[in-house]
């Protein structure tokens, strides 16, 4: 795959942004390529009459797909929302591609690195950490290490205490208001690395009361982060960081030349743990008769699994040139 040079990379971004800002307005930058692809594919989305327009969104069956290897179950975007706590749910897997701890997930080829989101708002001029893999306890945990063996990963994040109201107060005295949950995601797609964000727009203005239940306690994993001394909604400031302006959001992402899974088949490097235990045997394995004079002898016995013994860099290249000669890809049994 031909990279293109970082320069013509951030002037395509540029230009593409001023044009097609509008369809991809959840997407920061702009895939390198497919434009014509996300703009057919908002004009078909657009055609829900009762609700908000989504058609800035690739939702198929209620699964919003992201520029990365996420897709987001819930919520949906423009819900309303209130309540104990926010729930997300992501699958992590590249729609049950790729393996999930505690399998491994490095590969060589399409791996997740890392998920971190935030909830901003450029109304109310805030950005608050949901989950920044700072601690091990959920909601700042790392996502992919919980839920083991699941492909898709619950966040409970707590609303802080700014948040709380029941639609009744004076607008202006809480932080109340349009949101995004902010989803940024470090990968690696068929060799290459990127990083890219994605904001899923949420309004909170359902109620949500300033003590939390205390049954909400045994959601898994644990809602969070709560108050150390009264185990209520933490202060606002403590999970508060500087809000970055749209330039800088935009310069900070690498996008994927276009949207994984939909776009791009995901490659992933053929596993050999599991299958066949040791070579192919011979043939007349008694040898008895019929004695063979000549031929491969004893090759077959290490030959069909030599794959094993070559070198590193050399697999790499064969997976590659495999993949890119059948134009297909490896998927995950
Ligand atoms: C996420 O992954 C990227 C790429 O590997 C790495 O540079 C970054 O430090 C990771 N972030 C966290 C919070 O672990
Ligand atoms: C959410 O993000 C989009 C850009 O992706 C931005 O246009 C919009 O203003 C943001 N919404 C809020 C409430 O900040
Ligand atoms: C993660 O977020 C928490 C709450 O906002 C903050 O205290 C902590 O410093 C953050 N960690 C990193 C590495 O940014
Ligand atoms: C929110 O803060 C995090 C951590 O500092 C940062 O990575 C992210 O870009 C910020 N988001 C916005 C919209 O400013
Ligand atoms: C955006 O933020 C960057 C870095 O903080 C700053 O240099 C730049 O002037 C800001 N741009 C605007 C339009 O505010």
């Amino acid at each position: 795959m031909i990279k293109p040079s970082s320069f013509f990379q951030s002037v395509f971004l540029l230009s593409t942004l001023l044009i097609w800002g509008g369809v991809q307005a959840q997407m920061l930058g702009e895939y390198s390529g497919a434009r014509q692809q996300q703009m057919l594919r908002g004009r078909q989305n657009n055609n829900n009459n009762n609700g908000p327009d989504k058609s800035a969104f690739n939702i198929v069956n209620g699964r919003v797909f992201t520029p990365g290897l996420g897709i987001i179950l819930a919520p949906q975007p423009f819900t309303p929302m209130g309540g104990d706590f926010l729930h997300i749910a992501i699958d992590v897997s590249g729609d049950g591609k790729l393996p999930v701890p505690p399998r491994s997930i490095a590969d060589s080829l399409t791996q997740v690195f890392n998920f971190t989101l935030f909830l901003t708002s450029n109304d109310m001029q805030k950005n608050f950490t949901i989950s920044n893999i700072t601690t091990t306890t959920p909601p700042f945990a790392n996502i992919m290490n919980q839920e083991p063996g699941s492909t898709v990963k619950h966040i409970n994040f707590e609303w802080p205490d700014c948040l709380v109201g029941d639609g009744k107060e004076d607008i202006g005295t809480t932080a109340r208001g349009d949101y995004n949950i902010s989803i940024h995601q470090n990968f690696r797609l068929d060799g290459n690395d990127f990083y890219s964000i994605f904001n899923l727009p949420i309004s909170v203005t359902n109620s949500i009361s300033q003590f939390p239940g205390a049954s909400q306690l045994l959601t898994k994993p644990p809602p969070g982060p709560l108050n150390g001394a009264n185990g209520g909604r933490v202060n606002c400031d403590s999970i508060s960081n500087p809000l970055m302006n749209i330039t800088a959001l935009i310069a900070s992402v690498s996008n994927p030349p276009g949207q994984p899974i939909q776009d791009i088949p995901i490659q992933t490097s053929q596993r050999s743990n599991g299958g066949q235990v040791g070579g192919n045997g011979k043939a007349n394995p008694n040898g008895n008769s019929n004695t063979n004079s000549g031929g491969d002898i004893g090759e077959t016995a290490n030959g069909a699994q030599g794959v094993k013994s070559m070198d590193g860099r050399f697999m790499y290249a064969a997976v590659v040139a495999g993949v890119a000669m059948l134009g297909t890809s490896f998927t995950w049994p």
